[in-house]
């Protein structure tokens, strides 16, 4: 099929962007931002529509490593704006991250060189030449977000952030780089672009779409991905999705699945907490019981979830499958309090497979679960209505 890796990672970066905006607070839309300037800034200098193509996803990935720096360091630090900027591991956990997405002119090192400064003042003490062009360019993108607000009020905004960067041409950014910039300042768009109200248009008309005919097979690689980004999050679910995923496979095998209805199951399986990624850590960490507030944005989840994967073509199955993890069948679930009828039996095992799942995983009030326990919870929903009985007998049979 014809899948767009830009009109992909377009669709589901509104829940990578809220990554920072929990950390930051404030800061939304950041990696789209960043997309946008970098463009902008490539198209200036002449750039390749693949290299385009290329820029515009590492931008949009470039702080994907920040989820898995939160593990690590208190949320009471949050208050140290640019904080988890100022983590040289968010680069390399970053780099990492994104190991196995398919990048047209396969380069590397872009995202793990985007703190490098032309000096040597970076993370890494890379100088001049040595950093990768495109690394540079999203180096002198983000560094233009993290600084100023661009704001239609500020009447000077150009000109503040042109004096800025002058200080700066030829010591951390190199002048070609800055002077392109300079032109992609000018225009009055460049302002009105940037609002949040108007950037994913903006980016989503600017950005170049490539096309590739991928099955679902390789899709699933670049799915397996973004399953690793959000399984960082926190440390109760660094293996959640990819565990979900595995058994979503061993059910389908089961099953006896053709090959295709399988990769998508574990597609929607890799996908289906891509909406937690709005949830604050505050909440997926507590080790008290939620309040009803809080319980109340956690239910917000799979609604994002399906607002992330609405849209990308070929995915209709997979969004209904991923989405509909938390409905019930007696329609005490969330968000739609769906009931048996509109709920296929897809949606059900998946539904299913995350109890299972999440039961046996540690979690800050509880050590995980043994199978006999799990089981016997999940008999307990199945007789109230809430899970279908025969796939929680298979689930008991299969991994018993
Ligand atoms: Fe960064
Ligand atoms: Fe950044
Ligand atoms: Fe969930
Ligand atoms: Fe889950």
């Amino acid at each position: 099929m014809q899948f767009s890796l830009n009109g992909f990672l377009l669709s589901i970066s509104f829940a990578l962007d809220c990554i920072e905006r929990d950390i930051l607070g404030v800061k939304l839309n950041h990696g789209k931002r960043v997309a946008y300037n970098a463009l902008l800034i490539g198209q200036q200098m002449g750039m390749t529509q693949d290299d385009l193509v290329d820029m515009v996803a590492f931008s949009i990935l470039h702080d994907n490593g920040i989820s898995g720096c939160l593990t690590e360091h208190k949320l009471m630090d949050r208050k140290k704006v640019f904080l988890f900027e100022n983590i040289k591991k968010h680069c390399t956990i970053g780099e990492k991250n994104i190991e196995d997405y398919p990048l047209l002119k396969k380069e590397r090192n872009i995202i793990l060189y985007h703190h490098e400064r032309l000096d040597g003042s970076g993370y890494f003490h890379m100088k001049g030449d040595a950093i990768p062009l495109k690394a540079q360019i999203l180096g002198l993108a983000d560094y233009v977000d993290t600084h100023f607000k661009v704001n239609m009020m500020y009447g000077d905004y150009e000109e503040r952030v042109i004096d800025h960067i002058k200080k700066l041409r030829n010591v951390k950014f190199s002048e070609k780089i800055c002077d392109s910039f300079f032109k992609v300042i000018e225009p009055v768009y460049y302002r009105l672009d940037q609002e949040d109200a108007n950037i994913e248009a903006a980016l989503d008309k600017r950005a170049p779409y490539k096309f590739l005919d991928l099955d679902y097979f390789q899709i699933h690689e670049i799915t397996a991905v973004f399953s690793r980004i959000i399984d960082t999050k926190s440390k109760f679910t660094w293996r959640h999705s990819k565990g979900l995923s595995e058994k979503a496979g061993i059910m389908a095998e089961f099953y006896d699945y053709s090959a295709e209805e399988t990769v998508k199951l574990r597609i929607a399986a890799d996908l289906h907490d891509i909406g937690k990624l709005l949830i604050s850590n505050d909440i997926l960490e507590a080790e008290r019981r939620l309040t009803a507030e809080e319980f109340a944005k956690i239910q917000c989840h799979t609604y994002y979830t399906r607002k992330a994967l609405n849209k990308i073509s070929g995915f209709e199955d997979i969004t209904q499958w991923a989405a509909n993890h938390h409905e019930k069948l007696n329609g005490k679930g969330y968000p739609y309090c769906k009931t048996a009828k509109e709920l296929d039996f897809n949606s059900r095992l998946l539904g299913c497979l995350d109890i299972y799942q999440a039961l046996t995983e540690d979690r800050p009030y509880r050590a995980g679960m043994e199978h006999s326990h799990v089981v016997h919870i999940m008999r307990d929903m199945a007789d109230g209505g809430f899970v279908d009985r025969t796939i929680v007998d298979d689930i008991t049979q299969v991994f018993g």
